[in-house]
C-alpha cells in the first residue's frame, strides 16, 4: 500500500534497536525501569474526578459538544489567565478548547502554512512541531537550542531571507526536553522579531506550572504586543495530571484562534462537555495539588542530579519541567549511552537525538516514575562504570 508523500517525509524512527533490547530483557524476566515517558505517575486529584462523575450523569452533555469548547470552559481559562498571569482574554474570541494541546499544536499549521512556507522550529524539541509542519507542506527551518545559549534560539543567526519567508515560529518554555526557562528579555525579542517579519508566534506552555525553587513561568501573552501576533497552547495534562483526559486550550490573537477553529470544525467535534466540566474544576478549584506534586518532583530532581554528579556526570538542575537533560560522557552518543543504561542497569532513558539533531550528545531522564523505582534506578546507575 503506497503511503502519501507527507508520511514518507517524517523522520525515521531511530530507536528500533533500543526497543528491541527492552523487549529482550523483558522476555528474560528482567525488571526494566523506564525513565523515558513524560506522563505524571500520580493520579488526577480527587476534586477533578468528582466533578467528572457528576458531569457524566448530565444528559445534555451526552450530545455533540460545542466545537470551540463550552463558553463556561473558555471563561474558566480566561479567569485562570487573569488570576495566574494577569492577562485579560475574551473567552468568546481569544480562547479555544482543545482535545489535548497536541491536537491544537498539530492543527495550527494546517490553518496558516502553505506548501513551501518556512516554519521556524527549535531543535531539540517536542517532535510534533516538525511533523505537523511537514504535514502542512511547510519547510521546517531549524533553530538550534545550544547549551552555550542556555537552550534559547539565537535569532541573530537566522538569515533575513528566511525570516521574510517564514510564516510561523514555535517556542516552548519551560522547555521540553532541555528543562530550560526563558526570561522577559527573550520573550520580548521573539515578539519584536515576529512582528517585524509578520510571523505567527506559537508558544507551547505545557510545563508552565511544573516549576521549582520559587521560579514562576510567565505567559508569553503577559508581554506587550504579544496578542498582535501570538497564541499560547496550554495543557491540563501536566499540572492537573490529566494526560489521559485529553483537554487543553489555545489562547491569544483572535484571528489566529479563528483560523485554528476552521480546521477544527472540519476535523473534530470538540471535547466531551463532561471532561470540560472536570477541566473547569481543575482550573478554578483548589490549586494545592500542583505544589504538592512539584514538591515530589523536586525531591526526585535532586536525587537524580545528585546521583549523576556523584558518578562524575556534570548536570544542571532544571528550574522547571520534570525532565533532566544530561550530556552523555565522552566517547558515547545519545543512543550508545542509552543502550549502555539498558544493558547494564535495565534503565530506559530517551536518547536526545529523538528530539532532533541538536539533541545528539544528550539523554532525557523523566522524573515521572514513583520514588522507590527512581531510587532503584539511581542505585543501579551508580554501579556502572563509564
Ligand atoms: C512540550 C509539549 N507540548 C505539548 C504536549 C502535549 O500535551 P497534551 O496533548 O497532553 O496537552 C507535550 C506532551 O508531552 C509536550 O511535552
Amino acid at each position: 500500500m503506497e503511503r502519501a508523500e507527507r508520511i514518507k517525509k517524517i523522520p525515521p524512527y531511530l530507536f528500533a534497536q533500543i526497543d528491541k533490547k527492552i523487549s529482550e530483557l523483558k522476555s528474560k524476566g528482567i525488571d526494566v525501569i523506564s525513565l523515558g515517558i513524560g506522563d505524571p505517575d500520580l493520579p488526577t486529584p480527587p476534586n477533578i474526578i468528582e466533578a467528572m462523575k457528576k458531569a457524566v450523569e448530565v444528559k445534555e452533555y451526552h450530545r455533540y459538544p460545542d466545537y470551540e469548547g463550552s463558553l463556561e470552559f473558555r471563561e474558566a481559562v480566561s479567569t485562570y489567565y487573569k488570576n495566574r498571569f494577569n492577562v485579560g482574554l475574551d473567552p468568546k474570541s481569544e480562547v479555544m478548547a482543545l482535545i489535548g494541546s497536541k491536537e491544537g499544536i498539530a492543527h495550527i499549521f494546517l490553518a496558516f502554512v502553505n506548501p513551501g512556507d518556512y516554519v521556524l522550529i527549535p531543535d531539540p524539541a517536542y517532535p510534533v512541531y516538525k511533523t505537523a509542519a511537514i504535514f502542512a507542506g511547510g519547510i521546517p527551518y531549524t533553530m538550534p537550542l545550544l547549551e552555550e545559549n542556555n537552550f534559547l534560539p539565537d535569532f541573530s543567526k537566522i538569515d533575513e531571507e528566511i525570516l521574510k519567508k517564514a510564516k510561523l515560529m514555535f517556542l516552548c518554555y519551560p522547555n521540553n526536553p532541555t528543562g530550560a526557562v526563558a526570561n522577559e528579555e527573550f520573550f520580548m525579542e521573539a515578539i519584536e522579531l515576529a512582528k517585524k517579519y509578520d510571523i505567527i508566534l506559537c508558544h507551547d506552555s505545557a510545563y508552565a506550572e511544573i516549576t521549582y525553587d520559587g521560579y514562576k513561568a510567565p505567559s508569553i501573552l503577559s508581554f506587550p504586543g504579544a496578542k498582535d501576533i501570538a497564541v499560547e497552547f496550554g495543557s491540563l495534562s501536566k499540572p492537573y495530571r490529566m494526560t489521559g483526559w485529553r483537554i487543553g486550550y489555545a489562547v491569544g490573537n483572535s484571528e489566529i484562534i479563528q483560523g485554528l477553529g476552521i480546521i477544527k470544525t472540519n476535523v473534530d467535534s470538540g471535547q466531551f462537555t463532561a471532561i470540560q466540566k472536570a477541566g473547569i474544576e481543575a482550573l478554578l478549584g483548589p490549586q494545592d495539588s500542583i505544589k504538592e506534586m512539584n514538591d515530589i518532583f523536586k525531591k526526585r530532581r535532586d536525587l537524580v542530579v545528585n546521583t549523576l554528579r556523584e558518578i562524575g556526570i556534570d548536570v544542571k538542575s532544571p528550574k522547571a519541567t520534570f525532565y533532566i537533560w544530561v550530556k552523555v560522557p565522552e566517547g558515547y552518543t545519545s543512543a550508545s549511552f542509552a543502550e549502555k543504561l539498558i544493558e547494564q542497569a535495565a534503565v530506559v532513558v530517551t536518547p536526545g537525538s529523538a528530539y532532533g539533531e541538536y539533541g545528539e550528545g544528550y539523554v532525557r531522564i523523566s522524573l515521572t516514575t514513583p520514588d522507590h523505582r527512581l531510587m532503584e534506578a539511581m542505585e543501579r546507575i551508580k554501579k556502572i562504570s563509564f
